[in-house]
């Protein structure tokens, strides 16, 4: 995440500590109402997505979490915990949440970040034609 993608007007929420997530596990906050998982991955970094999964809204912090993902607990699908996006052949993203590691201290960001471009959604190198012909 860079600080570009976080908006200025961003209201920070403290979690406690670091300590209190587990490595590979989340924790489960509601923040205006719509419940966030906070990951925190083997190497410590932290992650936050809104905790329903893309496909059937299911609760992505009990998935099982992996270096760059978690696998829902319903029916298997990988969320990467970067994007929010679904790993292909599977198509989805869940809302991604700022969050921060604040003098030992997990902080939860408000608003969600700007969702990203699906890569389904743009166009491939052959919906473009050949350079130099020309298609009526
Ligand atoms: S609800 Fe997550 S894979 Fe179906």
């Amino acid at each position: 995440m860079t600080l570009s993608t976080i908006a200025p007007s961003t209201t920070w929420y403290p979690l406690g500590a670091l300590d209190a997530i587990p490595p590979r596990s989340a924790k489960v906050v509601h923040l205006h109402g719509t419940p966030v998982a906070v990951f925190r991955s083997s190497d410590d970094t932290l992650f936050a997505l809104e905790d329903r999964c893309p496909h059937k809204q299911g609760p992505l912090s009990q998935g099982i979490v992996h270096d760059s993902g978690v696998t829902c607990p319903l029916h298997g699908w990988v969320i990467r915990l970067d994007t929010g996006s679904a790993v292909a052949p599977d198509v989805g993203c869940t809302p991604r949440y700022p969050v921060r590691l604040n003098h030992g201290v997990v902080e939860l960001g408000y608003p969600p970040l700007p969702a990203l471009a699906e890569a389904d959604t743009l166009p491939k190198l052959d919906d473009f034609p050949a350079r130099g012909t020309v298609t009526a």
